[in-house]
């Protein structure tokens, strides 16, 4: 899968593995489940932050730890610098201003200082473990500075950006005090990957109005200062093929009978949504559409338990008093509805591992995916190779990637509590054959669609890119003649 004779470097702010109880896991998160498996095929190194003089941050280290294939390398960031970076102009500025919730948008001007020079910090340690000129992969609206400082050290080394969350509309980017030196650094890229098509024309608006940058359609790339970036649609993906297997397996069933059993929950319709603990996933919304759910549809009370698994990530505010809500969201949904032993919603902030969560996915009959906006969410596609008994409903929000890329998901508006509601029910009273037909038409679209070619198209794509600069440049250099 790596491009021959160049060495792979993968970059992301999150880590693929982290410490916990002396032992190293996978982390949470749509990115690392999605680049774990293609760092495991094809080796590399793995480039990611660490604080000092927080836990372990050795420099390099084997993953993942039962099969070592790549190296993953920690940058050493201080406190400080990395408040100002993850916390302030990724996580309080750049996340809410893609995902439109503007009323959370903060900035300050100390943020952009620590994310420029985080985002050097990181182009560093790529110049570091490079030997010759490396395919780099940059993940994320973390890094949107980084291929500058690496492409003023390394002009050879092919460098695609990968913006995993949505590109907003002009009129809202223009909120942004450093929009031209955001659009400036991503352009230094070789290549950028959109999830949907909408996400890459608001970009080509962006850098047009901003930088006065040209579309070539022919080249499907931008042209300014005589260098090309390549601009392209590559919905990202999961393993299939491993969620399909863990699914089946014998440990899943292991698993979910003692989860079923410890909770008191055999006999129970399972419905579920997985998510890591963010605004932008709707969870308030889902809870209200559950509890409507219940009192349009009571009887379905006593039968249907609903699985709320919300994975805290991010630790500072907002998403303190986010977690807070939604715990007292369930909290009271839970004290009006419940009877007896029946409890409608179990709200679960522990994270389970893949496997873990393939068997959930397999057991429950429905998903609820509420995101409010959403680059892609694969948590959709997870469920949906895991549904190896073809007998589940995947209910995703029309705001999120993954309802435009798969088809056979039902569409849903988390505005809309009480259409979710009824689109609960129809999951439930869906003919078999049905669901058995939209499943078979979702699992062939991810099954062909995994994250291997993602990877792949990706790669391919890169080194196109770079071939459409060298022709560029050699062209204008004939024409001159
Ligand atoms: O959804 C966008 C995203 O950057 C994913 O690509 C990634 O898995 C996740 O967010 C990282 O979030 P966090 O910083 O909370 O781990």
């Amino acid at each position: 899968m790596a491009l021959p004779g160049r060495k792979l470097i993968v970059v992301s702010n999150r880590e693929p593995y982290r410490l916990k109880g002396g032992r190293l896991e996978r982390t949470v998160g749509g990115l690392a489940a999605a680049l774990d498996p293609v760092m495991r095929a094809s080796g590399g190194v793995w480039i990611t932050s660490g604080v000092k003089g927080r836990g372990d941050i050795s420099s390099r280290i084997a993953v993942p730890p039962e099969d070592p294939s790549y190296v993953m390398r920690k940058v050493p960031i201080t406190e400080e610098d990395m408040d100002g970076f993850y916390n302030g102009y990724s996580n309080r500025f750049l996340w809410p201003l893609c995902h439109i919730t503007l009323d959370r948008v903060r900035f300050k001007r100390s943020y952009w200082a620590s994310y420029g020079k985080v985002n050097r910090l990181f182009a560093g340690a790529v110049i570091d473990e490079s030997s010759g000129d490396p395919a780099v992969l940059l993940q994320d609206y973390h890094l949107a500075m980084c291929a500058l400082s690496i492409r003023a050290s390394l002009p050879d080394a092919l460098i695609s950006l990968f913006w995993h969350i949505p590109w907003p509309p002009y009129a809202v980017f223009r909120i942004c005090p450093h929009r031209r030196e955001l659009l400036e650094g991503l352009l230094a890229n070789d290549l950028i990957g959109f999830q949907l098509d909408a996400f890459k024309t608001n970009f080509i608006r962006c850098a047009q109005e901003e930088l006065g940058a040209r579309f070539d359609p022919e080249k499907d790339a931008l042209l300014r200062n005589g260098r090309a970036t390549v601009l392209k649609t590559l919905p990202v993906s999961i393993d299939f093929e491993w969620f399909d297997s863990a699914a089946r397996s014998g440990e899943a069933r292991a698993f979910i009978s003692g989860f079923l059993k410890d909770r008191g929950l055999q006999g129970a319709t399972l419905g579920i949504s997985v998510n890591r603990l963010d605004y932008t996933k709707g969870l308030i919304k889902c809870l209200d559409s559950i509890e409507v759910f219940f009192d349009k549809y009571p009887g379905y009370r006593g039968k249907v338990v609903f699985l709320h698994i919300a994975v805290p990530t991010r630790k500072a505010e907002p998403y303190k008093s986010y977690r807070e809500r939604v715990r007292k969201r369930v909290a009271a949904i839970n004290k009006s509805l419940s009877t007896g032993r029946w409890r409608p919603v179990e709200y679960i902030d522990a994270d389970f591992s893949h496997k873990e969560l393939a068997a959930l996915y397999g057991a429950a009959r429905f998903i609820i995916v509420s995101s409010v906006y959403d680059g892609m969410n694969l948590v959709a596609k997870e469920y949906i190779a895991s549904q190896t008994g073809l007998a589940g409903c995947a209910l995703v929000s029309e705001f999120a990637g993954s309802s435009e890329d798969i088809p056979g998901v039902t569409p849903i508006n988390p505005y809309d509590a009480e259409g979710c509601a009824d689109a609960i029910n129809g999951a439930l009273t869906s003919a078999p054959a049905e669901r058995k037909r939209s499943l078979r038409l979702a699992r062939e679209h991810i099954r062909r669609n995994d994250i291997y070619k993602w990877a792949g198209d990706l790669l391919r794509e890169l080194e196109r890119a770079r071939w459409q600069n060298i022709s560029s440049r050699t062209s204008k250099r004939s024409k001159r003649r």
